[in-house]
């Protein structure tokens, strides 16, 4: 599968990466509108090919997308220290245009991976602009919430956090909703698997894990002024999914037309991704709460999507 980044800062080139250790792409084309930067990225995860899986890694301008199946956007600003998401939307939503023309111009028939925050936003953005049935039009979204989310719950109970089931929904920032009550490990439900392991969840540790889950970013980028690894990580697994026609159950940001009150938005919920981009939108199971902040969540990004186009 030929796969292609836009934008070669930390996101892309870490996806770049990811996606050379895991093997899923033949080829991987970055463009940045710093091709130096572009070339440095691209040469850089082409020394790592002999360590992990054969692809060819290159930097080129957008005419050498012509042909890649999933195009992932990573292009745009990141975060300062102590700004939210949403800050960027200005920012980030006018390079987009330009970088939409380009991708619809030289792979029109590709499936695009939005991963420029605010990712939600970004990815309306990217949907109204390209004109692309909805199913191949898709965003990061909470793939990385909800990757924390298990991660916390796996180290508080003491097991892989891939034997946690337990999703991060709505907006892909400080509205996003912890899904506790659908959430499970192995069999179990999650408070059944708590006790019966001695590690229960209390209100304590629920709001511990909310905060670390929620803080994440601000956490990080307190500290090294950005995150790429966790998101990495996450798109080239979104990208294994797409090139295996893995029908994987993952978070990522698509447009809904209605499902259970929430309309006309894109936002995150539990989606079946495939060959063909996002087959099916799933709701789980919800509290009242959970469902209201979900609502809140979806009434803010739609909010805030039609002021912006
Ligand atoms: C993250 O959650 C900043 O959206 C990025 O790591």
């Amino acid at each position: 599968m030929k796969v292609g980044i836009v934008g070669a800062g930390m996101v892309g080139s870490s996806v770049g990466f990811a996606l050379v250790l895991r093997g899923v792409a033949s080829e991987i084309v970055l463009v940045d509108h710093n091709p130096d930067l572009a070339q440095a990225q691209a040469e850089d995860i082409a020394h790592a090919v002999p360590f992990a899986q054969p692809t060819r890694v290159r930097a080129g301008g957008y005419d050498a997308l012509e042909g890649a199946e999933v195009i992932i956007i990573a292009a745009g600003v990141p975060q300062k220290p102590g700004e939210d998401r949403m800050s960027l939307l200005g920012r980030n939503a006018a390079v987009f245009g330009d970088v939409i023309a380009e991708t619809n111009r030289v792979a029109r028939d590709a499936i695009l991976l939005i991963a420029s925050n605010p990712v939600d936003i970004m990815t309306e953005v990217a949907l109204q602009a390209s004109g692309l049935p909805a199913a191949r039009v898709f965003g990061s979204g909470t793939i990385l919430d909800t990757a924390r989310f298990r991660y916390l719950l796996g180290q508080h109970l003491n097991v892989a956090a891939q034997s946690v089931h337990a999703y991060v929904l709505g907006e892909h920032g400080d509205s996003e909703v912890l899904a506790w009550s659908s959430a499970r490990s192995g069999c179990e439900t999650l408070t059944d698997f708590a006790d019966q392991v001695g590690a229960p969840i209390t209100d304590a540790v629920r709001q511990e894990v909310d905060q670390k889950v929620r803080r994440a970013a601000y956490r990080i980028i307190e500290g090294k002024g950005a995150t790429w690894y966790g998101i990495g990580a996450g798109l080239a697994r979104i990208v294994q999914a797409i090139r295996d026609d893995q029908r994987a159950v993952m978070t990522v940001s698509a447009r809904v037309s209605e499902i259970e009150g929430i309309h006309d938005v894109t936002l995150s919920l539990p989606r079946v991704v495939g060959r063909a981009g996002v087959a099916e939108t799933l709701i789980p199971h919800l509290s009242f709460a959970e469902a209201t902040a979900l609502r809140a969540s979806a009434g803010m990004l739609r909010e805030t999507a039609q002021k912006l186009l």
